[in-house]
């Protein structure tokens, strides 16, 4: 396969916590390029930086030093409201655990992107049903998440994060909170979104068999790459 463009360039990327009288160096000095159309693996021991690094990716979070651009645009100086809109148009999350609103149905859940985003073409209810229906849930509109098991949770997580079409899918373990069964659904999904979608995928995971399932992986070790890339499997 080859790769047109990159769609994650960080540079020299560091963030310093300040704990008490302490520093403490969550990220030193990450550089790496992701092109569009990837599935990447970030793994790594607790504490090596892994959610940190996403974070900074996602626009969550800013570094304090280094430089991050997205889909060709530097995102490390912008403003809240900047990288807001940058979250909406580029960008979906996909957390451990699912953060989806109790109080609202799979429907409503992942309408709600939808009516937020400035420019969207879509009816937000439409766009919904017709994601749902893709992760196997069109039976499942109505359900509040209480109502759901924890892979359909997941599922209704990721068409919130499709809801969009955003080119980048970050996902902080994804199966962290699954059992091998649903995490496996969840998976196919993702691979479904990439291969049709040419969605670009980031998963930090502790799981090597949802590692094994990306294209490359990279190993974060007290906030540094370890060794390179590496081809999976290839
Ligand atoms: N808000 C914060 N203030 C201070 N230190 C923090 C903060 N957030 C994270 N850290 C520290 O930064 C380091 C990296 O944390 P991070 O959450 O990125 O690790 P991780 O690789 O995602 O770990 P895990 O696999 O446990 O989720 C850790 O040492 C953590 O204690
Ligand atoms: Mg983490």
């Amino acid at each position: 396969m080859s790769y047109a463009r990159t769609i994650i360039q960080a540079r020299d990327v560091a963030k310093e916590l300040p704990m008490g009288a302490h520093v403490i160096h969550a990220l030193r000095g990450i550089n790496m390029d992701i092109y569009a159309g990837e599935m990447v693996g970030i793994v790594g021991p607790s504490g090596s930086g892994k959610s940190t690094l996403l974070g900074i990716i996602g626009g969550l979070d800013t570094p304090t030093h280094g430089s991050i651009a997205i889909d060709g645009v530097d995102i490390t100086h912008m403003n809240e409201d900047q990288l807001t809109e940058i979250r909406n148009e580029k960008i979906g999350f996909i957390f451990q655990f699912f953060n989806l609103i109790p109080t609202l149905t799979a429907l409503e859940n992942v309408a709600l992107p939808v009516q937020f985003a400035r420019k969207s073409r879509h009816q937000p209810e439409k766009r919904a049903k017709e994601l749902l229906g893709i992760l196997g849930l069109g039976d499942r509109l109505h359900h509040r998440p209480s109502e759901l098991s924890g892979g359909q949770q997941q599922r209704v997580a990721i068409a919130r994060a499709l809801a969009n079409n955003p080119p980048l899918l970050l996902a902080d373990e994804p199966t962290g909170n699954l059992d091998s069964e649903s995490g496996a659904t969840v998976m196919q999904a993702l691979q479904d979104i990439r291969r049709e979608g040419g969605t670009t995928v980031v998963i930090v995971t502790h799981d090597t068999t949802v590692a094994r399932q990306t294209d490359r992986i990279m190993t974060l070790v007290d906030g540094k790459i370890a060794d390179g890339i590496h081809i999976n499997g290839r």
